[in-house]
């Protein structure tokens, strides 16, 4: 028995438009950049997944080690109905919680790419045949509306995708992510946390190329939908550790001056040599700066967890001023 079905909140026209005034807004400003969620077509999803396994992309290993620890707590302390996952791209670490929550009703995994929502079904559901999936195809940072479902519910947030949002938009995410938990509703997020520089730039730099590739995506991407004659090889890869807001920052940098033309907006593109678009930041986070964040959107930290190795966070919380009973809150 499969029980999937796939609502889309972003049709290809709504998509088309959003990436539309991305670019324009984007790359007419200065400096140059664009939002990381345009990296993520079917390409995009799957070399992130390569990403995952690269000896130097750290997260992946570090968040799966603590929910393979935790994952039972986490189950225990949500008593948890209904899961929800926000950016869940191959729902790959997910299994793991799924696992620990024999009452899990239903899944609804919400992400941007298209192709991960079915692959990550497929792979659940074929695993999973009691499991309800209903993905969403939707934008986490606009309102979402979730499908009826029985509570309580689990909002999960993983990968550390949390950093690549600049403060204020974590603020207003966050505050979303607070509006949509009832009581004995809670939030699993991971963070990646700070640590030495020479580890994040090999992160975000690895010796494959495979996160260049991943970041040059981003223009096979425009070239594609907007009608554009970007190549990537004008463009080099470029990963920085921005210490003073403590991200890291990945750019594309033209290797000469160019111009680029990209016909769906009508509009021609220069750069100048060694000019720079900003394509993601992804920022790193240590538990006091987490705390308040949470706090300011209303929420508030009930656990903590780190990988042996200190590297990244899992953080429980629940809308603050809750009552609880149970290990969640103490
Ligand atoms: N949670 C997974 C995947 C992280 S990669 C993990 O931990 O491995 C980030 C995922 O978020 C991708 O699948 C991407 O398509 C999705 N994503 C990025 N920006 C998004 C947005 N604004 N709305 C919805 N999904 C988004
Ligand atoms: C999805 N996100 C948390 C990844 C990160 O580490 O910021 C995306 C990524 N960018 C480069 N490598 C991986």
């Amino acid at each position: 028995m499969s029980d999937f079905q796939l609502t889309r909140t972003l049709d290809d026209d709504a998509a088309e438009k959003a990436l539309r005034a991305d670019v324009l807004h984007g790359l007419t400003q200065t400096p140059k950049s664009l939002p990381p969620k345009w990296f993520y077509d079917a390409r995009g999803s799957d070399l992130f997944e390569e990403i995952t396994r690269l000896p130097e992309y750290y997260p992946t290993r570090a968040e799966r080690e603590i929910l393979l620890e935790r994952a039972q707590e986490i189950a225990a302390a949500s008593r948890a109905r209904t899961l929800v996952e926000l950016g869940s791209g191959s729902s790959a670490k997910t299994r793991h919680l799924i696992e620990a929550m024999p009452a899990l009703d239903t899944y609804i995994p919400v992400d941007v790419s298209e192709s991960a929502l079915a692959g990550a079904a497929g792979v659940l559901l074929a695993s999973h045949p009691g499991l309800r999936v209903h993905a969403l195809l939707a934008d986490f940072t606009q309102p979402l509306h979730l499908p009826e479902s029985p509570e309580p519910r689990l909002v999960v947030f993983l990968g550390g995708t949390i950093g690549n949002l600049v403060p204020a938009e974590r603020a207003t995410f966050l505050a979303a992510v607070r509006a949509m938990l009832s009581p004995g509703d809670a939030l699993l997020m991971g963070t990646d946390l700070v640590k030495e520089e020479s580890v994040l730039v090999a992160a975000y730099d690895d010796a494959q190329g495979v996160t260049a590739e991943f970041n040059k995506n981003v223009l096979a991407v425009i070239d594609r939908e907007l009608d554009a004659d970007f190549h990537t090889a004008d463009f080099d890869h470029v990963a920085v550790w921005n210490r003073e807001q403590e991200w890291m920052e990945m750019r594309l940098r033209a290797r000469s001056e160019l111009t680029v033309k990209i016909r769906a907006l009508d509009l021609v593109v220069a750069f100048a040599a060694g000019e720079e678009i900003l394509t993601e930041i992804s920022a790193k986070f240590r538990q006091e700066g987490v705390r308040k964040e949470l706090a300011a959107a209303g929420l508030e930290l009930t656990q903590w967890w780190t990988d042996a190795a200190g590297r990244f966070a899992l953080s429980l919380s629940v809308a603050d001023g809750e009552v609880r009973t149970g290990s969640l809150g103490g």
